[in-house]
């Protein structure tokens, strides 16, 4: 088995973003990338104010799941400029825009990274961007990965954009900035890294590197998403969920993500349910498929029992109702068949066990 990190990525934690941003070798012309929120909290402004002797740009957008038209825009607009650092500060999105922003921007209007993920070819990437990534939400562990999803909202696709060169060059985590975020978002994003985690132990590209990220993960998650749920100003709690976003991102790096992704794709598609609410519910009844595999050593396995009792306590059927009715998530079934996705998955799984899979996560007997 041959195994190696992705890249050096250098992480300044435990300093608020504003004395982080000193840390980093800024020079040159820098791209900031945010939402509306932070420009509405002063955040940008203060970030700007710390920046002395460079030119900036800041670009503020609502970006939900970047899609194709929307980057294509953002990077036809500035095409005429040269950028030195791109700075993306946001939850997943802005993050995995940021990314992939740091691969177009170079190519001056030509688009062709993007239209050879449209024509389902890999891209021939010649030039990037060094990215800083500043999470402001703890889970989709966009901070580390080299995966950036793309959509095409108009055609109905999802494509990633998978490359070493969008892995960003430094992460500040600084847990102030992921406060405000409300109860729900805090939860699901939570056990999004919980099941980049969770598929990273049952995956059959598992690998020391996976192996130890994730338990470190997993153990972080189930002791402190409680206390962040329960009072959203703990600091120290704040700081292990975006520890545990970030080693559970690095989990995945070396695996990718299993069956419990590929079950949610089409229900955040068409449901709009939310990613990491999605890509957990399952992770109980999956368990039970993999609990007596031997090709999981026993440690391993302990860490995925731990994060499928965490799940099962938080009846998590209650907040899917919210968006669907249960039996409608059957039904689709043949859309959740994602053959790369379920390969990684410790054992095969068939349609009758996969529908078994759902009734039992559904409370449907
Ligand atoms: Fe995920």
């Amino acid at each position: 088995m041959i195994w190696s990190t992705n890249k050096d990525i250098r992480v300044v934690a435990g300093k608020s973003l504003y004395d982080a941003i000193d840390d980093i070798p800024i020079d040159g012309s820098v791209f900031i990338l945010s939402s509306p929120f932070f420009q509405n909290s002063g955040a940008i402004d203060e970030l700007t104010g710390r920046l002395s002797n460079v030119e900036i740009k800041t670009h503020i957008e609502r970006i939900n799941n970047p899609d194709i038209t929307q980057l294509k825009e953002i990077s036809n607009k500035y095409s005429q400029e040269e950028f030195d650092w791109i700075i993306g500060i946001g939850g997943g999105s802005i993050i995995d825009a940021a990314k992939v922003l740091s691969v177009i921007l170079p190519e001056k209007n030509e688009n062709k990274i993007l239209k050879a993920l449209q024509n389902n070819l890999v891209p021939n990437i010649s030039d990037n961007i060094p990215v800083v990534a500043v999470p402001t939400t703890s889970g989709t562990g966009a901070e580390c990965t080299q995966f950036a999803t793309v959509w095409d909202l108009v055609n109905g696709h999802k494509y990633s954009l998978e490359s070493d060169s969008i892995i960003p060059e430094y992460v500040i985590l600084d847990p102030r900035l992921t406060l405000q975020l409300p109860f729900d978002q805090t939860l699901f994003t939570g056990l999004d890294a919980l099941s980049h985690a969770t598929e990273s132990l049952w995956n059959k590209k598992f690998n020391p590197i996976a192996r130890a990220t994730a338990k470190e993960a997993i153990t972080l998650i189930v002791s402190k998403l409680p206390i962040v749920l329960e009072q959203s100003d703990n600091l120290e709690a704040r700081t292990a969920m975006q520890n545990a976003s970030f080693l559970a991102g690095v989990a995945i790096c070396q695996t990718k993500t299993a069956i419990a992704h590929a079950i949610s794709y089409p229900l955040t598609y068409k449901y709009k349910i939310s990613h990491g609410l999605a890509c957990s519910f399952t992770i109980p009844a999956l368990y039970e498929l993999i609990q007596s595999n031997n090709d999981i050593d026993k440690d391993s396995l302990k860490y995925v029992e731990m994060s499928a009792n965490f799940i099962k306590g938080l009846n998590l059927i209650e907040y899917l109702r919210t968006y669907v009715q249960p039996a409608e998530i059957v039904e689709m079934i043949d859309e959740m068949n994602n053959p790369q996705r379920f390969s990684n998955f410790a054992v095969a799984v068939n349609k009758e066990q996969l529908k078994e899979v759902l009734c039992f996560s559904l409370n449907l007997h």
